[in-house]
Order: structure tokens, then C-alpha cells, then sequence
């Protein structure tokens, strides 16, 4: 897919890693639509991007969350990629996590990206592309993150079964299953304290590595154990 001129929806763009890769596509050349929550940092990132189309988004409303590719799609005249950043992380062993933060978690790690992307499938154009952010605990579960990684296994089990459906018609599916990055999102944790984390890896290659799977139709974006991450045609 052709990045310059594209059409991307950003869901999570009130995000670090959402704003940034909102940034980095209308960079690249594309017209780009955000959507989030906070409604100030929605409107200073649609200002920052040159009073681009923007619109407010609450996980919990699935039907609203299914409604927002077709809006972006009216919005832009048309829709090529849709990129979803939402998230939120809880921390503590499985016995001390609630059954509402395990709710919670899936609610806004897993049912509302794929309400989000399954919205944007019978209009995307051709070819076209679908990326979500999981996270590395996808492939390394970690202890004290079991909901959150249940969480995001989940959506990226998701992605992977869709992948296939979508590969004859044109559509590619990005899973970005990034390294932890300095975001402020553990901070931002609705329970549990962060244990320690490793070292972050570095957000503008995090972010350029998700735009290039975006316009290259890849499968995956992993860390390289080197600070940065790789991305991967095919899905393991
Ligand atoms: N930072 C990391 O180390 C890391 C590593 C791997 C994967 N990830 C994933 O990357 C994504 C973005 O993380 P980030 O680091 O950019 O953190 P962030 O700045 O806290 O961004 C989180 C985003 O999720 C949105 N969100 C949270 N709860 C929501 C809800 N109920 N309804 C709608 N939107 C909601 C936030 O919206 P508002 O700001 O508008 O409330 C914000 O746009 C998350 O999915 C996270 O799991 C992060």
C-alpha cells in the first residue's frame, strides 16, 4: 500500500504510541482520521494534524466502536488502514486480580480493537491493511501481567485467524507485538504497581516499524533484542 496519499484511521491516537503513529503516517504522506477518548488530547492531536477528522471513542461502546471505520471512511472519502492503540494494563499475581480488571482488560484490549477492525473490513480499499498494537507477552508471558497478556493473546489470536480469511481479498493484518517502550503506560496501570521493567526500547523505530508492516502488507512487528524492532512478512 501506497503510504503517500492513503486514507488511515488511528483509533487511540490520544495515546503516546497511537499519536505518535498518527504523526508518523500523516508524515509519510497519508490523510489521516484519529479517534479516542480524552477529548482535549483528541482535539489538540486533530489540530496538530491539520484540524484532521476526529471523533470521540469509549471501548465500552461496542456498537460505536464497530461505527467508527465507516465514519473515518465518509470522512476521508474512502478508507486503506485502520490502526488500533488502545490499551490498558493491570498488574498483580492471578489470584489478586479481580474478575472486574480481568473484565475490564478484555474489554479494552480485545473485544473493542476487533469491533473497531471487523467495522473496517467490507469497506477497506484494495489493497489495504489492518494493524492492532498487542505486545511481546503475546509470545513471553509474564507473571504478574497474566490478564493483561490473556488479554492481548487474544486479540492477536484474532488478527492470525483473520490474517488467513483476508489474504484473498487483498486485506493484510499487522500485529505489532512491540517490546515495552517509555510511554508512561505502566504508570497508568487500573491496578496493581508495575514490577520492574526491562529497559525500553526506542519509540520512533517502534512506531516507523509499524507504519513500514502497514505499507508492506506484513504480518508482524517483533522486537530485535536490540532496542529496536524487525518486521515480518510472514506470522509465527
Ligand atoms: N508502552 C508500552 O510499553 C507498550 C508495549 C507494548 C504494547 N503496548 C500497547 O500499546 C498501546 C498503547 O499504549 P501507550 O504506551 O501508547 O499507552 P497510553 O499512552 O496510555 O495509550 C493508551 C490508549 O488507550 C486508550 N484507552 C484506554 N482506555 C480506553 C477506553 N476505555 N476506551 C477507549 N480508549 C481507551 C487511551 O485513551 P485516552 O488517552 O483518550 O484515555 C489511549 O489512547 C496499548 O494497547 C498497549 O497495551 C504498549
Amino acid at each position: 500500500m501506497e503510504m503517500d496519499g492513503a486514507r488511515i484511521l488511528v483509533a487511540g491516537a490520544t495515546g503516546v504510541i497511537g499519536g505518535a503513529l498518527a504523526q508518523e503516517c500523516a508524515q509519510r504522506g497519508a490523510a489521516v482520521a484519529v479517534a479516542g477518548r480524552d477529548p482535549d488530547r483528541l482535539a489538540e492531536r486533530s489540530r496538530a494534524l491539520g484540524d484532521c477528522p476526529a471523533r470521540g471513542l469509549e471501548a465500552y461502546d461496542l456498537d460505536r466502536c464497530l461505527a467508527l471505520a465507516p465514519w473515518a471512511a465518509e470522512q476521508l472519502g474512502g478508507l486503506d488502514a485502520v490502526i488500533v492503540a488502545i490499551g490498558v494494563v493491570a498488574f498483580g499475581p492471578a489470584d489478586q486480580v479481580s474478575e472486574e480488571i480481568s473484565e475490564h482488560l478484555f474489554a479494552v484490549n480485545a473485544l473493542a480493537p476487533m469491533a473497531v477492525l471487523r467495522g473496517a473490513l467490507p469497506l477497506l480499499a484494495r489493497p489495504g491493511a489492518i494493524a492492532a498494537v498487542t505486545g511481546v507477552l503475546v509470545d513471553r508471558p509474564q507473571p504478574g501481567m497474566a490478564a493483561y497478556g490473556a488479554s492481548k493473546a487474544a486479540l492477536s489470536s484474532w488478527l492470525t485467524a483473520v490474517r488467513t480469511e483476508q489474504r484473498r481479498h487483498g486485506v493484510a493484518v499487522v500485529d505489532a507485538r512491540l517490546p515495552h517502550l517509555d510511554t508512561g503506560f505502566a504508570d497508568r496501570a487500573v491496578a496493581g504497581t508495575p514490577p520492574g521493567m526491562p529497559s525500553p526500547a526506542r519509540l520512533d523505530e517502534a512506531v516507523r516499524g509499524v507504519a513500514d508492516a502497514v505499507a508492506a502488507g506484513a504480518a508482524l512487528v517483533v522486537p530485535d533484542g536490540r532496542g529496536g524492532v524487525t518486521v515480518e512478512s510472514r506470522a509465527h
